[in-house]
């Protein structure tokens, strides 16, 4: 069974008892990073977050710390927790664009994770040629790197690309839960397309790379991640409703509430992923979320309502809007929910962290983190 984390009644404890959770789940995974350089590349972001607390929160206690290096062009800005990670210990911040190439006099990296990629479908969509960049010439950068290493006879431990639950499109019925065999309903010209056709060839550059190459490449899938470190102007559905509870207004829907999903808490996803940089096959894809429940953005809404009358004596209901953005739901899957089946039996993940407790730590974390608001 996997550790519980205990309530927290403050951002703070919030993460605090979230890295703990994360360490302490992934039960001696992480010492294969001890004395060891990770790149961190797009780790100025949501993911990127817990991604490097969680290497902070290890080195306390590792035998050799973790040296990591975090890279990101801040193109969805600088995040206030940054300027504290760059003054740690075996830690450096850098300026760096995954679309120029990846050098080894920029360091002998033994493991890489690939973060580098907008993920929001607002910003996306106003960055389109360069969230395709990204997530093609950015990976193909990093694999270009790890044979050249592999040439020098320094191959890497572990590659970490994140593709998305996106490639899947709009699933047809039957292939909901869905697993990692469905090949997709995806647009290839639509406003989302951007994002959803250069992860698939990224993934497409990663198999070929591990066959053709050696390349210890491995690709996750995240289905809905939400927690601390997600932007509150993401224009994510999460943050949205929670920058509406946290002025004081009702909260605003920009559909008709039908639409599904299942909502994975940050922490256990973190577990999932380091699970996949270290365990997982060469050329591989994992679905990373949880099954269940797959609630409609209705019933979303109305538990941040509940949680936030609860803790914040909160007074706002649940309204429908049109919004102004008329591409906002153009290709918006009805449903999704992974079938979360090869990360269990493969690599042990098994996310346990219930969405009023995700709920609970994400509204405490915003109400002390409200970035742009
Ligand atoms: N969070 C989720 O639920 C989710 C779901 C599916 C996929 N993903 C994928 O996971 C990865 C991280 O997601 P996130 O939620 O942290 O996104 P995010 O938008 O919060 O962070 C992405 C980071 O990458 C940086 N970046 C973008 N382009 C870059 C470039 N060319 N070079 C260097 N840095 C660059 C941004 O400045 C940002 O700091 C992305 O690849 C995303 O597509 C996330």
């Amino acid at each position: 069974m996997p550790e519980k984390t205990t309530q927290a009644t403050n951002a703070i404890e919030v993460v605090e008892h979230d890295l703990d959770y994360i360490v302490a789940n992934l039960d001696g995974v992480l010492d294969e990073l001890a004395g060891r350089h990770l790149l961190i590349i797009g780790g100025a972001g949501f993911l990127g977050y817990y991604l490097t607390q969680s290497i902070v929160h290890f080195n306390k206690s590792a035998s050799k710390p973790v040296k990591m290096t975090v890279y990101d062009n801040f193109i969805r800005g600088v995040p206030a927790w940054l300027t504290t990670l760059s003054k740690e210990p075996f830690v450096s911040v850098d300026t760096f664009d995954v679309v120029d190439p990846l050098t080894s006099t920029q360091g002998q990296f033994d493991y890489i994770i690939h973060a580098a990629s907008i993920a929001s479908p607002t910003f996306y969509r106003q960055y389109p040629i360069e969230t395709m960049d990204a997530n093609v010439t950015g990976i193909r950068n990093v694999l270009e790197y790890a044979r050249t290493q592999n040439k020098a006879g320094l191959p890497l431990g572990g590659i970490l690309f994140y593709s998305t639950s996106e490639i899947y499109g709009d699933p047809d019925p039957a292939n909901i839960p869905t697993a990692e065999t469905y090949r997709g309903n995806v647009s290839c010209t639509g406003p989302r397309a951007c994002y959803d056709e250069s992860k698939r060839y990224g993934e497409t550059l990663c198999v070929n790379f591990a066959t053709q190459h050696d390349v210890p490449v491995r690709i996750a899938r995240p289905f809905n991640n939400y927690g601390p470190g997600l932007k509150i102007d993401d224009a994510r559905v999460l943050p949205d409703f929670c920058r509406d509870m946290l002025n004081q207004r009702d909260i605003v829907m920009y559909s008709d509430g039908t639409p599904t999903r299942t909502f994975c808490y940050i922490a256990d996803a973190i577990v999932g992923y380091f699970r996949i940089l270290l365990l997982g096959k060469n050329g591989e894809s994992y679905n990373i979320g949880t099954e269940s429940p797959e609630i409609s953005m209705r019933v979303l809404a109305d538990t941040v309502v509940s949680v936030a009358e609860d803790l914040f004596d909160y007074k706002g209901k649940v309204v429908m809007q049109t919004s102004s953005d008329n591409e906002y739901l153009i290709d918006n899957p009805n449903r999704r929910c992974p079938d979360i089946t090869k990360a269990r039996t493969q690599l042990k993940y098994n996310p346990a962290i219930d969405i009023d407790t995700g709920l609970r730590n994400t509204l405490l974390w915003y109400a002390e983190n409200r970035e742009q608001d």
